[in-house]
């Protein structure tokens, strides 16, 4: 297949079959098909979606988006195949689709928690570059944390996953003993600070304001936070500093909630969510 190069490439010469398989379209590969088109980088007809209950996928069909429920048939037609099923489907995956994959034209892509990169060679069986991604579903809206982990020296592995993932959000490449924790930090973590979210629009409703207007207050604020540490690389206490006068409202509203155990429950959490993600995934079925 050639190679996806420049962001103009996809609007000129665009090739005849689509190039990129998702393999298990439920919540994350829908996400992800969604995102790469709203990249402008990829249209609906560059992408493959498979699931077996294929109907419901069939708003994506109607989008320009192949839907199969044949996981071979849409390896045979991509060069990328990301592989989004459960943990305990994704053996049975890699079998199916493993005489399929042609190492001179396939990279696989897994943002299946838990599994090693060996472990997904040793079903596949043949010499596929393989890299892990940790996306959130915030790749629809192409604002996704997600890390990626190749072998040491897979520039091919690797480099196909930047191609991909950085169409939907940032990206880091860590070693890849770091995907569990990952997985926790950064794929769990949207719904902790979702959960977040919603506990200040509660907070907010107590003090007067409708529901409608205290989630949009609470996450545009949340919003703004993120871009403080982001956008000007400071740390989050050095922000808190700058909104915290002494004996005034924020000092108290923050004190009352670390007496409480905000910090440690969400720390708490983390660490919880990383034990869970590393015990998803068996090579035993
Ligand atoms: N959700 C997230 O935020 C997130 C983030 C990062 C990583 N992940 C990882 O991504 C994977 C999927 O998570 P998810 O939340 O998207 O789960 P999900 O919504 O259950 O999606 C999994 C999909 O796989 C399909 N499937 C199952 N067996 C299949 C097969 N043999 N061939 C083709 N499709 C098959 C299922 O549809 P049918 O039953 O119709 O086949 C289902 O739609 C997990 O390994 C998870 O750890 C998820």
């Amino acid at each position: 297949m050639a190679n996806h190069d420049s962001a103009s490439d996809s609007q000129t010469t665009r090739p005849a079959i689509p190039r990129l398989a998702i393999l298990g379209t439920g919540n994350i590969g829908r996400a992800l098909a969604c995102g790469l088109v709203a990249s402008g980088r990829y249209a609906a007809s560059d992408v493959i979606l498979t699931r077996r209950n294929v109907d419901r996928l069939a708003d994506l069909a109607d989008q320009g988006f192949t839907v199969l429920d044949d996981n071979r048939q849409a390896t045979r037609q991509a060069s990328t195949v990301v592989v989004a099923v459960e943990p305990l489907q994704l053996n049975g995956v890699l079998r199916e689709i493993r005489e399929d994959l042609d190492p001179e034209v396939h990279v696989v892509l897994s943002v299946v928690s838990g599994a090693s990169i060996a472990a997904m060679q040793a079903q596949i069986d043949k010499a596929i570059p393989v890299a892990r991604a940790m996306p959130n579903t915030a790749v629809a809206l192409r604002q996704s944390m997600t890390c990626l982990a190749a072998r040491p020296g897979d520039d091919r592995a690797l480099g196909r996953a930047r191609e991909v993932f950085d169409q939907v959000g940032m990206t880091v490449a860590i070693d890849e003993e770091k995907m569990v924790p990952a997985t926790a930090l950064c794929a769990c973590g949207l719904a902790f600070f979702l959960r977040s979210v919603r506990a200040a629009s509660q907070g907010g409703i107590e003090i007067g304001f409708h529901p409608e207007d205290a989630l949009t207050m609470a996450a545009q604020t949340a919003l703004g936070a993120a871009a403080l540490v982001l956008d000007r690389g400071r740390h989050p206490e050095r922000e808190i500093d700058a909104v915290t006068t002494p004996r005034g409202c924020t000092i108290a509203g923050l004190n009352e909630m670390e007496h409480q155990g905000f910090s440690s429950a969400m720390i708490k959490g983390i660490v919880t969510s990383a034990i869970k993600a590393d015990s998803l995934y068996t090579r035993d079925d």
